[in-house]
């Protein structure tokens, strides 16, 4: 693989970030990670959605300008990202310059050759989706099944897609290709969800929202917020209607994989792509749906006060790298289902696969390597083929589970593999080697746990790096290796360590923390 192009949704800032959205970053960022061991040039982007109504609105109750909001919540997201060692290449913000430029160009383009007309209408619009709903998708009460509010009734006439025009185009080319929906399991909806469409409307009067990139040729109008914020995929690479394109563009186009919510899906398994249809340009590789982060099983709301920011996690656990929450977050739901967060689960799960399982094993084995070897590698340690035909055969499930964006299952692997080594050193009890004086045969289990380790050094690097690093450091293993670089023989021969550099990389979390979370 070349090169490697992934992208999450980009935020609504009108609140600060949640452990959902937080949930969709490590996600993302861990495939990004991933890939980027197996690619040669790579590219993530993620970024905050800042106009329409719902900003407006927020801005107006809070008494400060919609930029002014957008300014601080944008910052905000930024700062949380940082927290959780999310590595993107490319931040973008639907307000910058360059981004409300080529919309306004898309726009125009689309116009121009016909596949956007001016109509009269009268729909239900919800401004928490931002989108006009049908009366069939209301609950028993008229109320959006998401946000749990009235829609409300908007007249006016404005721009719209010739959606439509695409419908079959769209249906062909989801059947033709069964992994550009995933999991699969959603690619029906998408086929039922277009059974029904219509024409989108694609601009609001400015008279009824301000706060979006004007239409050139029509500034009474606002373009709608969906297609504004869809676009980021190609305006952050330097898209450009006329075909000068930047750099990035003609490199990363198109995307692996776009990495969004289940409740956004519609908007890019059939909007994204007919406007993509429309501007002749090549369609996303992947569109990913994962599920939603409940808390104790209750969906996050402001009104239950159950919303919890990454930050909060990782200050009353007291956490020194992000790792055990995203650790966490990567297996708290199976592929592409929801998930939930508990402090009990949170704590169960990673004391018992990154203390007790991987970090324990590591620590028992240095240490068995000094006492019994004052930390050398000697060359008669030859390697157990089996655990090494095991590791290859791990690495190649794990590729296949990325491949299909399921990190759930890919880290149930990788922890398979621990096991594995664990059950290994119990069965070959290297302590009782050493107390009979089968030194040989000792250093020789050491040597394939070690060995065994490196590779899920490797392995967990996208889900913990900090973790991995500081076990890569103690293995004197390269982090930076790509999975075509594994070798059966990781760890050199001669001192690999001494007593006083061996590290625990994970220290169980006490249960006396978290106590003023919420
Ligand atoms: O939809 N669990 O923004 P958004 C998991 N701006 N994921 C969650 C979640 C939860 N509890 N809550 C939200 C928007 N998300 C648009 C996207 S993309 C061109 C424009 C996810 O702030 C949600 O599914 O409402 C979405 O993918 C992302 O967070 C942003 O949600
Ligand atoms: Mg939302």
């Amino acid at each position: 693989m070349e090169r490697f192009y992934i992208t999450t949704a980009i935020d609504y800032v009108n609140g600060a970030p949640h452990i959902g959205h937080a949930y969709e970053k490590i996600y993302t960022d861990i495939l990004f990670r991933h890939f980027k061991k197996r690619a040669a040039e790579t590219f993530f982007l993620t970024g905050t959605d800042e106009h329409g109504i719902k900003i407006q609105k927020t801005a107006k109750a809070n008494g400060i300008t919609p930029k002014e909001l957008c300014d601080a919540n944008a910052a905000q997201f930024m700062e949380a990202w940082k927290l959780l060692d999310i590595e993107y290449s490319k931040f973008i913000r639907t307000t910058d310059d360059y981004h409300e430029k080529i919309v306004q160009d898309i726009f125009e383009k689309l116009l121009e050759q016909g596949d956007i007309y001016k109509h009269s209408y009268t729909g239900l619009y919800c401004s928490g989706c931002e989108t006009f709903l049908n009366p069939k998708d209301l609950d028993e009460n008229g109320n959006c099944p998401i946000h749990g509010k009235k829609p409300e009734e908007v007249s006016e006439e404005n721009y719209f897609f010739k959606l439509t025009k695409y419908k079959d185009k769209i249906i062909e080319h989801i059947k033709k290709n069964p992994g550009f929906i995933l999991p699969e399991f959603r690619a029906n909806e998408v086929l039922n969800q277009l059974e029904n469409i219509e024409d989108i409307s694609v601009s609001r009067a400015k008279t009824n929202v301000e706060w979006g990139i004007e239409v050139k040729s029509d500034p009474s109008q606002v373009i709608y917020v969906w297609i504004d914020a869809l676009s980021n995929y190609i305006t952050a690479l330097g898209y450009d209607v006329n075909g000068n394109h930047d750099e990035n563009f003609k490199k990363f186009w198109p995307v692996n994989f776009h990495i969004i919510g289940k409740d956004i899906l519609k908007f890019h398994s059939i909007y994204w792509i007919a406007i993509l249809m429309a501007l002749g340009v090549e369609l996303p590789k992947g569109i990913y749906a994962h599920g939603w982060i409940t808390i104790d099983q209750n969906k996050m709301s402001k009104s239950i006060g159950n919303v919890i920011a990454p930050k909060t996690i990782i200050e009353d656990y007291e956490l020194k790298n992000p790792d055990a929450l995203r650790y966490f977050m990567a297996t708290a739901a199976s592929n592409g289902k929801d998930g939930n967060y508990s402090d009990v689960d949170f704590k169960e799960k990673v004391n018992a696969d990154l203390a007790n399982n991987m970090g324990n094993l590591l620590n028992r084995t240095l240490n068995m390597l000094v006492k019994y070897f004052d930390g050398e590698i000697k060359p008669e340690f030859v390697e157990d083929n089996e655990l090494n035909s095991k590791a290859e055969k791990v690495l190649k499930d794990v590729c296949a589970f990325f491949d299909k964006c399921d990190i759930a299952s890919a880290a149930n692997c990788i922890i398979s593999l621990v096991d594995e080594a664990n059950k290994y050193v119990n069965d070959t009890a290297p302590w009782a080697l050493a107390k009979n004086e089968q030194m040989t045969e000792c250093g020789k289990v050491l040597y394939n746990v070690l060995n065994l380790m490196a590779k899920i050094t490797l392995l967990i690097e996208p889900y913990c790096p900090t973790i991995a690093k500081m076990m890569a450091d103690q293995l004197r293993v390269d982090i930076n290796l790509k999975y075509s670089e594994l070798m059966p023989n990781m760890i050199s021969s001669g001192k690999l360590i001494s007593k006083d550099e061996i590290t625990p990389v994970f220290l169980r979390l006490d249960s006396e923390f978290a106590t003023n979370k919420k």
